[in-house]
């Protein structure tokens, strides 16, 4: 009897030790990554599995959400709220049981921390996944490095750039405790109305993909395994940059054609590069919500491309099918719809989770399209060391973030992003010894609308506005400044009068104009998101103060901050000196003064083709031929500033192109070289550019495409030849039956520094 209880005690003394040695597989980060998944999997039940892919706002987030807004304010709300039925210690509750996978919107260390603390607290003691929206720096955290937003990344043309501002924002948000970036944006900009534009690199398929590439290069490391990297999320999939009247969330009405030709490959993009997660788009493509799409999610993404991460929703799309586009009668069906169109994490709220595990049990959606979800998302937690490193040291915060080495990136981002759009008779550079008195005004002059969209107030002491810019760059320069409220919609006509009289007393003024995107006064901001406009001239009384300032006779230099194309078609006719800086980040306000100063060349092109109005919208350096047929009756045509174009201080010879051949065959190479000289007085950075066109094709091509891009930098007198490599590769698109082709026949070549035709040499070579 003894013997047999002993054997009894052995076995179950080995059962338990089995157990937990079998418990500690997935804790065991000497395991591999798959075996712990599986680990885990097995051991969690459908509850908790579910509890994974859902995604809840910040405790802080809705507690001041909870404290300010009722529930009808919240209900309208886009960028803020709380769950109606649910206060914030019973989200604490439910972290604590483990029913809740990932949390956005936490915008500080200390709640980071508490929040694993809670988490690590349930029955398996996963981690949670924070989510934030660092998109140019991590910028709803206060103090940390802004850079300039992507429109004003994209003007750099300098991948390895962007590759670098993102690292270093990885660096500062793992530091404070956040783990996945929703960016890059790489949706392709078509609508200058769409206040979101801001938000893109632009108009051009080729350049946004290398753009989002080196972003989540630099997020992700290739590999985000570690604790210093964060996962990239390309968004939005997909279109949404076109919508109907350019608002927010609109539908998208767009052909298959245009879809693949323009809309898909920045993702393709940003997927061969490594994006471990994309973002449904707000909108409904042709008709059916991008939320609910097999095609998109499953068919296109995993299929096709064969994906390999998870997707995530966008802030309460799912149950925007249900009560906006109305697809389905219930908001439980447009849950369990869009996961099983492929959907594996839900952003933002209650009442998923209860719905799936509800749906999987009563066998309407399968236990294995949840499992292929949680997979994934458990992945993501233990490649970036989640599970061994939930923590953050409170104590080195600090020194990672808004380091001197950021802020050198930032500068110098700044400095390449600024685009002089005009500069008549070189009234730029300014010389700083001239004894002048030198008037700045203007509602952008000395405020934080600098750092965009995706920018919470940062502390005065990090950022430098323009007119701080200015003292600092030329502190012997007499400046007199004439402060105007930073809001567009309170501007007065007294106040414009005041410049004016101001102004007359100087002897040349700058005037700080543009939009403002600063997303804490939600409702007063003219851009960014959900602030679209139906015009894209300065709003306000922007341009009569532009106008009462040219009026005094003195040259007027107008510097413009915002995150979209404006149609400036006056200044551009009647102003000498015209400086587009976007939204140029932390240091920006450095970056613009030293560039009016001369200390920096400005060197920054448009990714973004600006318009004269907005009814010339859309209008896009790619068009086709009859985009243009006819011309306007009543004003020209053409646009402001074409896509490519930026001036220097100094000029740039292009000779004409050499090729190695006339004649290719598919599979063989040309190659096309030009000589670029700097033909000026000052060093500088030019962009070669190179575009291709189709001369006769199955189905109608754009005028030219971008295929290639080189930045050069050449001192007074210095030439350099550039080379181009043109492949197959270069001259295929989607024939009549959309096979991706190369079709025999002429091509053009251009290249040049602008996508204008005065600006490109071209030549004609044939494929075989
Ligand atoms: C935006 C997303 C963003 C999300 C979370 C949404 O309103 O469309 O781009 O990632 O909010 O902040």
């Amino acid at each position: 009897m003894k013997k047999i209880l002993l054997g009894a005690l052995l076995i179950g003394m080995n059962m338990i030790f089995i157990q937990e040695s079998k418990a500690q597989l997935y804790l065991d980060a000497k395991q591999p990554v798959e075996k712990r998944v599986k680990d885990l999997m097995k051991r969690m039940t459908l509850e908790e599995k579910v509890a994974q892919m859902s995604q809840f706002v910040g405790l802080e987030h809705m507690k001041k959400a909870e404290k300010e807004m009722t529930v009808e304010e919240m209900k309208k709300s886009h960028a803020t709220g709380f769950y109606p039925d649910l206060h914030s210690s019973e989200v604490e509750e439910m972290t604590k049981k483990g029913m809740i996978g990932s949390f956005l919107h936490v915008v500080t260390y200390e709640e980071a921390n508490y929040l694993q603390s809670l988490a690590l607290q349930s029955r398996l003691k996963i981690p949670v996944l924070i989510g934030i929206d660092a998109i140019h720096g991590n910028g709803l955290y206060h103090g940390a490095t802004i850079y300039p937003t992507p429109i004003g990344q994209a003007s750099t043309f300098d991948e390895s750039l962007v590759e670098k501002a993102s690292r270093e924002t990885a660096i500062e948000m793992r530091a404070a405790g956040m783990h996945w970036t929703f960016t890059p944006n790489v949706e392709v900009a078509r609508d200058a109305r769409w206040g979101r534009v801001g938000e893109t690199f632009g108009e051009d398929p080729y350049l946004v993909g290398k753009m989002g590439a080196a972003t989540v290069r630099g997020f992700q490391t290739k590999d985000f395994t570690g604790c210093d990297k964060v996962i990239a999320c390309a968004k939005h999939f997909i279109a949404g940059s076109q919508p109907i009247n350019g608002i927010n969330g609109a539908p998208a009405d767009v052909s298959d054609r245009t879809i693949w030709e323009v809309f898909m490959p920045p993702f393709k993009d940003c997927l061969d590069a490594g994006a471990f997660t994309f973002m449904m788009a707000h909108n409904e493509l042709n008709g059916v919500p991008c939320h609910g799409s097999k095609h998109l999610m499953t068919d296109v993404l995993r299929k096709q491309w064969k994906f390999n991460g998870f997707v995530v929703s966008d802030w309460m799309d799912v149950e925007r099918m249900h009560d906006y586009h109305r697809i389905v009668p219930t908001v439980n069906e447009a849950y369990q719809l869009s996961v099983a169109a492929g959907l594996d994490m839900h952003m933002h709220g209650p009442g998923f989770a209860e719905s799936i595990v509800a749906a999987v049990k009563a066998k309407k959606l399968s236990a294995k399209r949840i499992d292929q979800a949680v997979a994934k998302i458990l992945e993501a937690k233990f490649k970036l060391g989640l599970f061994e490193n939930p923590y953050i040291n409170e104590d080195k915060v600090a020194e990672k973030i808004f380091t001197p080495e950021h802020q050198q990136t930032a500068l110098e981002m700044a400095r390449k992003s600024i685009v002089l759009l005009k500069n008549d008779n070189q009234l730029l550079p300014l010389d700083k010894s001239k004894k002048q008195k030198i008037f700045v005004t203007g509602p952008n002059a000395d405020n934080q609308t600098i750092l965009g969209d995706w920018a919470l107030r940062q502390p005065e002491a990090n950022t430098t506005t323009i007119i701080q810019g200015l003292r600092k760059v030329a502190p012997e320069a007499e400046f007199e400044f004439y402060p105007f409220n930073w809001n567009l919609r309170k501007m007065k006509p007294e106040q414009v009068e005041e410049a004016k009289k101001q102004a007359e007393r100087c002897d040349l003024a700058i005037v700080v104009v543009g939009e403002n995107s600063m997303r804490y006064y939600w409702n007063d901001k003219t851009c960014g998101e959900n602030s679209d406009r139906y015009d894209i001239s300065l709003y306000g009384l922007q341009q009569e103060l532009v106008e009462a300032l040219h009026a005094t006779g003195i040259p007027v230099v107008v510097v413009l901050v915002n995150g979209r194309p404006l149609s400036t078609e006056w200044i551009a006719d009647n102003i000498p000196a015209v400086i587009e800086a976007w939204e140029p980040g932390s240091l920006g306000g450095r970056a613009v003064a030293e560039i009016i100063f001369g200390d920096v060349n400005p060197e920054g092109k448009l990714p973004i083709t600006i318009p004269r109005h907005a009814g010339q919208i859309q209008t896009y350096y790619n068009y086709k031929f009859t985009s243009k047929w006819f011309k306007y009756a009543t004003g020209k045509s053409t646009p402001l500033y074409e896509f490519g174009y930026g001036l220097s201080y100094t000029t740039f010879d292009i000779s004409p192109i050499r090729l190695s051949a006339t004649e290719m065959k598919l599979n063989e190479r040309i190659k096309a070289s030009v000589e670029v000289t700097n033909t000026g007085d000052v060093a500088g950075s030019e962009v070669v550019q190179l575009y291709v066109r189709d001369l006769y094709s199955s189905v109608v091509r754009p005028v030219k495409e971008l295929k290639a891009y080189q930045k050069v930098y050449l001192k007074p007198g210095e030439k350099k030849t550039m080379t181009f490599e043109i492949t197959e590769k270069e001259l295929m698109f989607y024939n009549i039956n959309m096979q991706y082709v190369a079709e025999p026949g002429d091509f053009q070549l251009m290249i040049g520094n602008s996508s204008g035709d005065k600006d490109l040499q071209k030549v004609v070579f044939k494929l075989l």
